[in-house]
């Protein structure tokens, strides 16, 4: 069976009333549907047969799931009962509860115009109850084992981009701690973060401009060492919020802005022998931009830091605030900008 060669099954019509009921039936809380039985006459279709298959659509018409049809009933309207509004899983109580919305819906202009005219939705009219089953579900969010309060899903739930920096300082702790999760030793010559064929292609720049205990700079971080050298004195935080395309003042209001930098061409060179050649090596170059980038975000949330990271920036404009404080070769990628919590803003 092959979802994409199914007729589909599209419950209500598109837009956010389909979505949350496609959710629910994801979800495993929704596992029947209703519908009146003269609207199959009217769209000359038969009533869903048990065991018959379709694939669910959602409002932009993916194939999102395969239902099976695992029961079906017709029944007065007055007989649907409590235990099949609960399985439409959309909230409802009792069957008082699901026929006045039922009631309210089938009688909306939208509906109306799918019904032969002058139909009565009363008491005898013919509700077709199909229950149905998801096929190879698996509801995660019900796994009684599956612990949503580790230390990293809190800590995911609470990583946010933050975009107004206080004007505190940053302890120099801090600013090292982040380093340390972004590409620190591990030990046995491994770094924080995964890279192909253990390469560790990326550098880090740190311009700090309002850092404890660092007086202001840009330095390098050295991995191996774990430690940070001078390149160049003084606050140089607006050289590279200049850089960015919309967002400088902000940025140069960061304490500190980590510059992750990379040869990409050595990056080329050395996975030549992978296809497409030229292109793998940087592909894994951004790849594990990524990864640092998203240990840095975690361990700034971890230390109750804002952080945002930057990539819409002028590349000449960067390359030329850059240049000569990257290891030879390197060009900058992106910014990690750092700085005290005022609060999310977006
Ligand atoms: C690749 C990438 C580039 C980004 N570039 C910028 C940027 O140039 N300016 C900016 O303000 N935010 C930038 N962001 C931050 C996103 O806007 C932010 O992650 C997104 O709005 C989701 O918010 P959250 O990080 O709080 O979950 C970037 C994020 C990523 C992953």
């Amino acid at each position: 069976m092959n979802i994409d060669e199914l007729p589909t099954a599209e419950l209500a019509s598109p837009g956010p009333l389909r979505e949350s009921l496609v959710a629910a039936v994801l979800a495993g809380t929704k596992t029947a549907t209703s519908s009146l039985r003269v609207s199959y006459a009217v769209a000359g279709e038969a009533v869903p047969a048990v065991g018959a298959h379709r694939a669910l659509v959602d409002s932009s018409g993916e194939r999102v799931a395969i239902l099976e049809t695992t029961e079906v009933r017709v029944v007065r309207l007055a007989d649907v009962d409590d235990d099949f509004a609960r399985a439409e899983g959309e909230g409802f109580t009792s069957r008082a509860h699901w026929r006045d919305a039922h009631a309210d819906f089938w009688d909306s202009p939208e509906a109306r115009a799918e019904l032969p005219a002058g139909f009565v939705v009363d008491d005898e009219a013919l509700v077709v109850q199909e229950y149905f089953r998801v096929l190879g579900l698996l509801s995660l969010g019900q796994l009684s084992d599956r612990d949503g309060r580790s230390p990293l899903h809190s800590l995911l739930g609470r990583r946010r981009t933050s975009r107004r920096f206080g004007a505190d300082p940053v302890r120099v702790a801090h600013l090292g701690r982040l380093l340390l999760a972004a590409q620190g030793p591990v030990g046995a010559g491994r770094r924080s973060v995964p890279s192909a064929h253990a390469r560790y292609p990326l550098s880090l720049t740190v311009v700090a401009g309002n850092v404890d205990e660092l007086p202001s700079g840009v330095y390098r971080y050295q991995p191996d060492t774990d430690s940070l050298t001078l390149r160049v004195a003084g606050d140089h935080r607006w050289a590279f919020a200049d850089a960015t395309l919309v967002d400088r003042d902000w940025v140069a209001g960061a304490a500190a802005i980590v510059v992750i930098g990379a040869d990409l061409d050595a990056s080329a060179r050395h996975f030549a022998d992978q296809s497409p050649a030229g292109d793998r090596g940087a592909r894994y170059v951004w790849l594990e931009a990524g990864h640092v980038s998203q240990d840095l975000y975690l361990q700034a949330t971890e230390d109750g830091l804002g952080a945002a990271l930057v990539a819409g920036v002028d590349d000449d404009r960067l390359h030329a605030a850059a240049d000569g404080v990257l290891p030879g070769g390197h060009r900058p990628l992106v910014l990690f900008t750092v700085g005290s919590m005022m609060a999310p803003d977006r």
